[in-house]
């Protein structure tokens, strides 16, 4: 299957629209809202965290690899009311020196980035030591039956979701980059974006 990226983008904010509104954009506001000084959103999307920046941040770098996903979020650039700057590039080779950041914010990306250990290293880098990194991000189910299902569809799944991983451990390799969790809940987007329904909310730290 060939990937149509335009297209993707083109119909991603319509697709999650109800998603968005029903059980994203308050789950974003509560994990963006604490934040404060200079803010990495990793692979920014088409800017849906960006409403939720409060003023207590000082800047909002958006790092997106996606031309046609970072159009998007270029045309929403008024709707973050704090300093945002945009950049192309991949989250596994962040373009930044260490410890640029107070916090990086990972919103159902950590499913796509092709590299997971390789992209938690960079974030941990970029960040200050202690810097908190919050996520909401769909993981493999717990439950056998929900990870038979997750296995199943991923071949159908991947290929029409920008490679969309429905299988991942998310919190482990988080573990394994050398975070701690601070604040974890596992929750349940049902009846959206079955089969990627088991997520988690965290927050957690990079180390002192
Ligand atoms: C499902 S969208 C989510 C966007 C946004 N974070 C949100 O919460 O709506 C996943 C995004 O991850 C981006 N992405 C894919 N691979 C990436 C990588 N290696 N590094 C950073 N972002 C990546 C995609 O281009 C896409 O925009």
């Amino acid at each position: 299957m060939t990937w149509d990226s335009e297209r993707f983008a083109s119909r991603y904010d319509r697709f999650v629209r109800p998603f968005e509104r029903r059980v994203a954009a308050p789950v974003r506001r509560r994990l963006v809202s604490p934040l404060r000084g200079d803010v990495l959103d990793l692979g920014a999307g088409t800017g849906a965290n960006f409403p939720f920046f409060p003023p207590t941040v000082g800047r909002v770098v958006a790092l997106e690899p996606d031309a046609a996903m970072l159009r998007r979020a270029a045309a929403k650039r008024a709707s973050c009311p704090v300093p945002l700057e945009i950049v192309r590039a991949q989250g596994e080779r962040l373009p930044f020196p260490d410890s640029s950041f107070d916090a990086a914010v990972a919103t159902l990306v950590l499913c796509t980035v092709r590299d997971l250990p390789a992209a938690l290293a960079e974030v941990r880098r970029v960040l200050r030591p202690g810097g908190s990194l919050v996520l909401f991000e769909h993981v493999a189910a717990r439950n056998a039956p929900g990870r038979w299902l997750q296995h199943a569809v991923q071949p159908l799944w991947g290929p029409r979701a920008a490679g969309c991983q429905l299988t991942r451990d998310t919190p482990a390799a988080v573990r394994a980059a050398g975070f701690t969790f601070e604040r974890i809940e596992r929750g349940w987007l049902w009846p959206y974006l079955l089969p990627s329904s088991p997520a988690v909310i965290g927050v957690a730290c990079a180390p002192a």
